[in-house]
């Protein structure tokens, strides 16, 4: 029931923020040096620094665990993801090796849409066994807390299915999991030609079936030429609201069409991708208490120019990084490599990634509580890491499994 983790050579944001950090703050992060931590029925109980410990923790309890100076972080908070999908998409990976676009993939019936087509086809046990075999795996690597969309359904049927499978990983995986409903994520060919149709169904008779299941907690809707212009995401959003689900969208990622702005007014969450930004964009956000949320690794992959971290954090912004592990655009759920790349080519300090990649995600899907950072009463989600010289050395280091043990509710696993 209790553990107690000794000789922490540097226990790294030690932190109860109330809200989202903005602008240049993200580059405070608070650390504990030569620091011990409690944990208790799964939670934080007590932390602080190791020549107070005996009057802290006047009773020792059973298993003690020593970190042999070892550097300790809240576990990642991955707070965009499409974890849970049918196959995989390496065939689509080698066309665009050869020189198509996404876009023309897309306009071929690939992309989304041959996700889809397989996910109708698979089973939702079997669906639900790939996904934890994925969740496993970015457990390992650190992730605690994620936020998983549906959108590769885009039917009645295969939406409620993908959900429940979500849902399934939330009651059953010991990760914290928030829901996103993403029946807007691509028209399907049936209403290629009739966007009101499948508005109509996606509204009026998907939405009432996920709320009586209780299946989502918020909305997404892909903002973007070609898939979901700004009106029909407002229609969604305005939808999505009498059912009590907050956005959380797919902006600026190949082009600035006003859903930033359309965003902000209908008090999304958060705002995510973010690699087509303007001047204006950034400024709009700054203003703004939406969190913006980028997606370094879909900007690689995708071969596109990275996420302006830099002057968004300059002009005021609410940051966040996250994987957008998915089949098409981000194959990879690893946030360390997603805070190394946040440092290498968006220019974010360490301390702005780890930032970024821990309390800030949390904020972005309304797990502060409960995570993203260290302190008494959030669960004991940690990540114990192999020797390092310093906190640089995590970013620097990229491409180098530095994780020695995670902890979830206070577990090792
Ligand atoms: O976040 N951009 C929209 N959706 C995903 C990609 C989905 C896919 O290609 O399967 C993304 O990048
Ligand atoms: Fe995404």
């Amino acid at each position: 029931m209790s553990l107690l983790i000794t000789n922490i050579g540097c226990l790294v944001n030690v932190a109860n923020p109330k809200q989202a950090i903005q602008g240049n703050e993200l580059s405070i992060l608070p650390t504990i040096e030569d620091a011990f931590v409690l944990i208790e029925h799964g939670r934080i109980a007590c932390v602080g620094n190791m020549y107070e410990l005996e009057l802290l923790v006047p009773q020792f309890p059973n298993q003690v665990v020593d970190a042999q100076m070892a550097y300790v972080l809240p576990a990642w908070c991955d707070s965009h993801t499409h974890i849970v999908f049918a196959g995989s998409r390496e065939g689509e990976f080698v066309d665009k090796l050869k020189g198509l676009s996404y876009a023309d993939i897309a306009a071929k019936g690939g992309g989304i849409l041959n996700s889809a087509h397989r996910l109708a086809k698979t089973p939702e046990e079997e669906l639900f066994h790939a996904a934890m075999i994925r969740i496993n795996e970015v457990a390992k690597l650190g992730t605690g807390a994620i936020e998983i969309k549906s959108g590769y359904g885009l039917s009645f049927e295969a939406e409620l299915k993908i959900l429940r499978v979500i849902t399934r990983i939330k009651n059953e995986s010991p990760l914290i999991v928030k829901r996103t409903f993403l029946g807007a994520h691509a028209y399907p060919l049936a209403f290629k030609d009739n966007h009101a149709g499948y508005l109509h169904l996606l509204i009026n008779e998907m939405m009432p079936a996920i709320a009586s299941e209780k299946l989502a907690d918020y909305v997404d809707v892909f903002c973007e030429k070609g898939f979901f212009s700004v009106e029909e995401m407002e229609q969604v959003c305005n939808a999505a609201a009498k059912f009590g689900l907050r956005p959380k969208l797919h902006i600026n990622q190949l082009n600035s069409i006003g859903g930033l702005q359309s965003a902000i007014n209908l008090a999304a969450l958060s705002v995510d991708h973010l690699e087509t930004m303007t001047h204006q964009d950034i400024r709009d956000l700054a203003g703004s208490s939406v969190i913006g949320t980028l997606l370094p690794t879909a900007a690689y992959f995708l071969r596109m120019a990275f996420q302006p971290a830099r002057e968004m954090i300059d002009a005021g912004c609410k940051i966040a990084v996250a994987s957008d592990f998915n089949p098409g655009s981000s194959p990879s759920g690893n946030m360390n490599t997603v805070v190394s790349m946040s440092c290498i080519q968006m220019k974010m300090l360490p301390e702005e990634a780890i930032n970024a990649a821990t309390i800030q995600g949390a904020f972005a899907m309304e797990a502060d509580q409960e995570a993203g950072s260290i302190a008494v009463g959030k669960r004991a989600n940690l990540i114990m890491m192999k020797p390092l010289p310093s906190l640089a050395y995590i970013p620097y280091s990229f491409g180098t499994n530095l994780i020695d043990k995670v902890l979830l509710n206070g577990n090792f696993i």
